[in-house]
């Protein structure tokens, strides 16, 4: 037997080989029961896919690279869930396509924001953040306010995350233009923020 181990230690191809085996099969110990566990595939309880407002606010979301600033990510750490509530759960993100947790916190975590302010103040914040929270460096977002969904693009967006596994009915997708025609950017904005977290609060 040491004999053996001292092929090993003297020869550093197969050292590096047997490593990668145990490393990977690690790695597919970890990984491969993640394939198959409900609470991660499947929703939390009260989760529900994105409304068509919210879909295009999200999608203005990410078009402006508010991840860039905010992560959607609350780490299961007493520090962060004194802060900003229940950490994130897997099955709360499983109609995010792409997942917006994000790594960098220039301002705070929006994992759930959803109900923390009213409409108004979200609204005068994207005009001027400076308007409520005087030392805030989070830029102006005013031009939402003029800017109008184009309401012909919301179902083609819809049957797309339909593809990815959202379970969008067909009344759904058909009763989308009605319901985000004439709606501003920053309309549809402020209603996917405002929906953010909001599924499973209390479930502390
Ligand atoms: C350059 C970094 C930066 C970018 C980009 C940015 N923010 Fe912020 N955001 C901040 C900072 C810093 C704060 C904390 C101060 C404040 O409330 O304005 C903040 C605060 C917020 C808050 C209040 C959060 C709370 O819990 O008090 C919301 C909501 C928000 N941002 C939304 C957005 C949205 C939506 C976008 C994209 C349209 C965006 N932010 C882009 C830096 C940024």
């Amino acid at each position: 037997m040491a004999h053996s181990h001292e092929v090993v230690e003297k020869n550093v191809g197969l050292l590096a080989v047997l490593v990668a085996i145990v490393i990977s099969f690690g790695g597919l110990v970890e990984i491969v029961p993640l394939f198959f566990m409900a609470e991660i595939n499947e929703p939390a309880p009260g989760v529900t896919p994105y409304s068509a407002l919210e879909l295009e606010g999200r999608d203005i979301f990410i078009r402006e690279g508010c991840y860039g600033c905010h992560s959607q990510m609350i780490r299961p750490f007493r520090s962060e869930t004194e802060r900003y509530g229940h950490y994130s759960l897997a099955g709360e993100s499983v109609y995010d396509h792409p997942f917006q947790f994000g790594s960098k916190r220039t301002g705070p975590d929006l994992a759930r924001v959803g109900g923390r302010y009213s409409d108004e103040w979200h609204r005068i914040h994207l005009m001027n953040p400076r308007d409520v929270v005087p030392e805030s460096n989070m830029p102006r977002y005013s031009w939402l306010a003029e800017a109008t969904i184009n309401s012909k693009k919301t179902p083609d967006k819809m049957r797309a995350m339909q593809t990815l596994g959202v379970p969008y009915s067909d009344e759904e997708i058909a009763a989308a233009a009605g319901l985000v025609d004439g709606k501003t950017e920053m309309q549809a904005l402020i209603a996917y923020l405002q929906g953010l977290g909001t599924a499973i609060r209390g479930a502390r």
